[in-house]
């Protein structure tokens, strides 16, 4: 084992797009391939129960990001990648570690503090599950259970972060250093991509553009891509223009000046957009063949899952064992 460890959960609801791909599948996948490190990749789908209760739903989802995964290139025998449900270890965890989380401190947590807020003058805890309530104690499982030392989260996760090292500091400053008090890694603005409309691509904002649909959706989404209404032969400038914040994303650096030098020149928006389509087509129907061959052999999917999930609970069983044993559960002897 490294002494550094990435590790980072993807929830299972919805289907992977553009966006996750460049904000976090390919950085993940690119840091997965040095070696200094090892890294654990999970899919969280407990996480995912909190969302939906839609079973159907749910399985579809685990299997779109699994296979995107892989498609994109994760190598599965240098990653630790596995489901949560898989790994009963963290549930036990969670269990113990609920006694070191100040009520309080989950009151503060905004994905609750908006669902009460929601209820304005109704019940505030109208609709509210403890799972919800209690979805950061989860969060510090998942993460403390393999002692990860750097975890990359998206802005909206850095307060379950916060939650994690508070949750952490608590258990060992009463048993010792047990839990690695790990770091968040925060995405770098410029791997935020903008969607259709220019704010962040989202699947609660309805702006995306899905990463394996066939090339007539790409097309379709891309068509979308909001634009100012210069005409045709008007420069263009390549500021503020989303466009060109996606084309740059998937470029080259050869492609990105040569695209910027066509603005100048007053390239009409729709062959802009079809340059981009272009760009993003080539891009990714490699992977997106591997990615449909994926989606229908889900008996391969399930046992790399498995595969992962029985190297993952070694790690897990051995330091259960340390921290129940501290806590004086366990061994009588
Ligand atoms: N809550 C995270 C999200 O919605 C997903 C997640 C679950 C996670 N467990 C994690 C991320 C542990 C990092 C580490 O994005």
């Amino acid at each position: 084992m490294n002494n550094k460890k990435i590790l980072t959960g993807i929830t299972t609801t919805g289907t992977p797009h553009l966006g996750n791909y460049v904000g976090a599948i390919r950085p993940a996948i690119a840091s997965s391939n040095e070696k200094e490190h090892d890294s654990f990749l999970f899919l969280a789908d407990y996480h995912a129960l909190i969302k939906s209760k839609d079973p159907e739903a749910l399985r579809r989802s685990c299997l779109e990001i699994a296979a995107t995964w892989i498609a994109s290139g994760l190598d599965i025998d240098k990653t630790y990648f596995y489901r949560q449900s898989d790994i009963p270890e963290i549930l036990e965890l969670n269990w113990i570690l609920s006694n070191f989380t100040a009520k309080g401190l989950m009151n503060r947590a905004h994905a609750y503090k908006a669902a009460v807020d929601d209820n304005e003058k109704a019940d505030p805890d109208k609709g509210i599950t403890m799972g919800l309530f209690s979805y950061p104690v989860l969060m510090a499982a998942d993460i403390l259970m393999f002692k990860a030392t750097h975890v990359p989260v998206g802005q909206d996760q850095v307060q379950h972060i916060e939650m994690t090292r508070d949750i952490a500091q608590r258990f060992n400053h009463q048993y010792g250093e047990i839990f690695v008090i790990p770091q968040g890694v925060i995405d770098q603005e410029s791997a935020v991509l903008p969607g259709l409309d220019g704010r962040k691509m989202s699947k609660s904002y309805g702006n995306i553009i899905p990463l394996f649909c066939n090339s007539k959706t790409l097309r379709k989404h891309v068509m979308k891509i909001k634009t100012n209404s210069l005409e045709p032969g008007e420069p263009k400038s390549s500021e503020d223009c989303l466009l060109f914040d996606i084309y740059k994303s998937f470029a080259s650096d050869s492609q990105i000046s040569s695209m910027q030098k066509d603005l100048e020149d007053g390239i009409s928006w729709g062959d802009a957009k079809n340059q981009l389509y272009e760009l993003l087509d080539q891009q990714l129907s490699s992977y997106r063949l591997r990615y449909d061959e994926l989606m229908s052999d889900p008996f391969y999917l399930d046992k790399v899952l498995r595969d992962g999930a029985e190297r993952a609970r070694e790690v897990a069983h051995t330091n259960i064992n340390e921290i129940k044993s501290v806590i004086g559960l366990g061994s009588l002897s």
